[in-house]
């Protein structure tokens, strides 16, 4: 399987690439994350990251595509993969293309979670995260046991920095400009497999699995 996820903020994508790289076997890559555990190590890349994501903004092509190329070079994306917040320009749909094939590789399918405006604002506000394994949580539909501590492990529950209000819009207006543009790119392709992201976790992943079996 070698998936992308797309969607807006709040989507679900992070929720759904839990469960997906555990039934498929497969990395889960997401640029938020590594860009976030860039920003957290102080990292070069990190701080120049941080600025952009601290408003909403997209990072530079350039430093996400060396970091996805670094990532690939590892050996466990041998056994597929699973994109989750990359591509995000048709610029860097363009420039995975390429490097897919001189890999000589091709897209298995890219999920696109379909889900209303003002259900993602709702979510983001409310998500919060464990600050030692990133289990996701959300305050109103997916709350953990004890308040402000993760039901796996026990860490500390966090809010994102960009998942305040303001930030949230941003990161909206930025997602309709840059990467709804990928949904057409993409079906074009014949790669594009729209999921209603609005219900339950469970029902959008059941509706995933129903496009995957067709892989699998
Ligand atoms: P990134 O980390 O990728 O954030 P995002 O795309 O904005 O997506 P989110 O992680 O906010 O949402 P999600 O869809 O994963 O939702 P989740 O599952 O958590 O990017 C962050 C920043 O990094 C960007 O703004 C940018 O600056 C930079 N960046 C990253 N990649 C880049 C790239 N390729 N190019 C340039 N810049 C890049 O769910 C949200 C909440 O809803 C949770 O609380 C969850 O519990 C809840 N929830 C989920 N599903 C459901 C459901 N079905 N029902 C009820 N609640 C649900």
């Amino acid at each position: 399987m070698r998936l992308i996820l797309l969607g807006p903020p709040g989507a679900g994508k992070g929720v759904q690439a839990n469960f997906l790289k555990e039934k498929y076997n497969i990395p889960h890559i997401s640029t938020g994350d590594i860009l976030r555990e860039e920003v957290s190590l102080k990292s070069e890349l990190g701080n120049k990251a941080s600025e952009f994501m601290k408003r909403g903004e997209l990072v530079p092509d350039e430093i996400i595509m060396e970091m996805v190329k670094e990532r690939l070079m590892r050996e466990d994306v041998k056994k597929g993969f699973l994109f989750d917040g990359f591509p995000r320009t048709l610029n860097q749909a363009e420039q995975f293309d390429k490097i897919l094939k001189e890999k000589n590789i091709s897209l298995t399918a890219v999920i696109n979670l379909n889900v209303e405006e003002e259900v993602v604002i709702r979510r983001l506000s409310t998500r919060r995260i464990c600050s030692n394994c990133g289990k996701i949580y959300n305050l109103i539909t997916m709350p953990p046991k004890v308040e402000n501590i993760c039901d796996e492990c026990g860490g500390k529950l966090y809010q994102r920095e960009d998942d305040k209000e303001e930030v949230i819009k941003e990161r909206l207006n930025v997602y309709y400009r840059q990467t709804e543009p990928l949904i057409k790119y993409y079906l074009e392709k014949n790669l594009l497999y729209n999921v209603n992201a609005n219900l339950e976790a469970n029902f959008t992943q059941k509706e995933i699995e129903e496009v995957l079996k067709n892989f699998s």
